[in-house]
């Protein structure tokens, strides 16, 4: 059954249950805010509205079994529902164009959607674009495409903000709930003081810094800050690469050291096989995009993409240096996930590895706990897929920890030497202690191995 929507209180809709969307919806509605999630996927609101989650989060599926059992969330197909509602919010996908600049098509169907069931509705309604849009895109292509839809003019009766989101896979959830800050970008107080007024409603004592600007501004600060979370990331690996080549160096005692300075901070300075998701990489490119439309190269932003992109190079070249020449050799892939906790492959760094050794001629067999019917959805047969993080190890030459997954961390030097054909060890995740891994052929991404051996300084990670 539908929420009643008649009480008094704020009420939400949430046009694209994407993976934005659904945690938005779902948030909204366990702090008590009556919320409609609006998708053209019948077969997700389906879900939905059974109180099961379409994608895999932790925190997720309970939560939204919880909110739908109170009839606090409802979903539906009809964007008409919206009007029941005070405040929309734009949470459909921003892909990319073949050329990596960002593609509108969803942002300007769900505007326009929402327009037209705007069209006969007499008192205020907010539309926030939630979405990550390039600077320019709410004023420039949002406001026009519901002024001409709606029939209204943006501003008196229709209000019209721009609101980045900043929730991280895996802790969606815990970072929707306890946001380091709030962006809101408004043309006029009135918008910009009703969603302040939403999410004083949401946050009540512990509402976050609120921070008010142009639009333009909101939909930059969303960019600069994929932008310098990937260049951190970017950064450590270079600073790791370098660090290889030292013996008795390890890049996790130096990004520890960096990340006392304050100025620096200890986040984001994991070395590793390069960044994956559906953002960081689609983000960087879609700025980078927009720079030079503007007439600015920005060269900083382009080396970030390509450090990324080669680092999958270094991984394969630390496996061609412990396992020799990798044609006909039998690769174990620890991983397949971009991260840790999620089932998303999306521009995962294990593509990009797994791309170069078939190039090589390597056979391969890989392992996630979680993320294989993605992997298999989209590569299909292309490599062969074991059964338990056991498994994948059998009679290999080489294995590569691809993805930092809890179960791999659990397994034991001993497992690698019983069940490999060669004991050789890439920890392209630096999750275990090379200490421990002596009688294995081991190496890490950002650790001179040279010559470990007794007495070397090799410290846990
Ligand atoms: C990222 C941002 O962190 C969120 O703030 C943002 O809201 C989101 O994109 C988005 O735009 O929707 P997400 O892509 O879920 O979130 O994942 P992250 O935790 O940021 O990790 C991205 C990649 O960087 C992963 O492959 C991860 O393994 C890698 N990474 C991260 C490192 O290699 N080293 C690190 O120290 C941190």
């Amino acid at each position: 059954m539908a929420p009643d929507l008649k009480k008094p209180s704020s009420s939400v809709s949430i046009l694209g249950l994407g993976y934005v969307g659904l945690c938005t919806a779902a948030t909204f509605a366990s702090r008590g805010i009556r919320t409609i999630g609006i998708d053209i996927d019948e077969a997700r609101i389906e879900q939905i509205r059974r109180g099961r989650a379409p994608v895999h989060e932790p925190q997720l599926g309970e939560m939204l079994k919880r909110v739908v059992k109170k009839k606090l969330l409802d979903a539906t197909s009809d964007v008409s529902r919206a009007t029941d509602t005070n405040t929309s919010f734009l949470t459909v996908g921003t892909p990319s164009q073949p050329d990596g600049s960002i593609d509108l098509t969803y942002v300007k169907q769900a505007t326009r959607e929402l327009g037209k069931a705007l069209q006969k509705k007499q008192s205020y309604h907010l539309v926030v674009v939630k979405s990550t849009v390039i600077p320019g895109t709410t004023n420039g292509t949002v406001n026009p495409v519901l002024e001409q839809s709606s029939g209204k003019v943006v501003g008196p009766s229709l209000g019209l903000c721009a609101n980045p989101e900043f929730l991280k896979e895996g802790t969606a959830i815990n970072d929707a709930l306890h946001p380091d800050k709030i962006v809101i970008g408004s043309n006029d107080k009135k918008s910009a003081d009703q969603l302040t007024r939403l999410y004083r409603e949401f946050y009540g004592s512990r509402l976050p810094p609120v921070i008010t600007s142009s639009p333009e501004t909101a939909e930059l600060v969303k960019y600069a800050s994929n932008a310098f979370l990937a260049t951190k990331v970017s950064f450590i690996n270079t600073i790791a690469n370098i660090a290889q080549h030292i013996p008795g160096v390890d890049v996790n005692r130096v990004a520890d050291a960096i990340g006392h300075d304050p100025r620096i901070g200890h986040l984001f300075l994991k070395a590793g096989p390069g960044y994956g998701g559906s953002c960081f990489h689609k983000d960087v490119q879609a700025l980078v995009s927009y720079s030079q439309q503007q007439g600015y190269d920005p060269q900083l932003l382009k080396a970030i993409e390509k450090t990324n992109e080669d680092q999958a190079i270094q991984v394969v070249e630390l496996v061609e240096k412990l396992a020799g020449p990798l044609d006909q050799k039998r690769i174990a892939i620890l991983g397949l996930a971009f991260k840790k906790d999620t089932d998303d492959i999306r521009e995962a760094p294990s593509i990009r590895v797994i791309d170069r050794l078939r190039n090589k001629g390597a056979r391969l067999v890989g392992y996630d706990p979680m993320a294989m019917p993605n992997f298999e959805s989209v590569f299909g047969n292309t490599i062969e897929l074991a059964k338990s993080s056991h498994d994948v190890l059998k009679g290999g030459d080489c294995a590569i920890v691809m993805t930092e997954w809890d179960e791999f961390r659990r397994l034991k030097a001993k497992d690698y030497i019983a069940q490999m054909r060669k004991p050789v060890l890439v920890d392209a995740r630096r999750i275990y202690n090379p200490a421990e891994f002596r009688e294995l052929k081991f190496a890490g991404i950002g650790f001179g191995s040279e010559p470990l051996g007794p007495g070397s300084q090799a410290e846990p990670s």
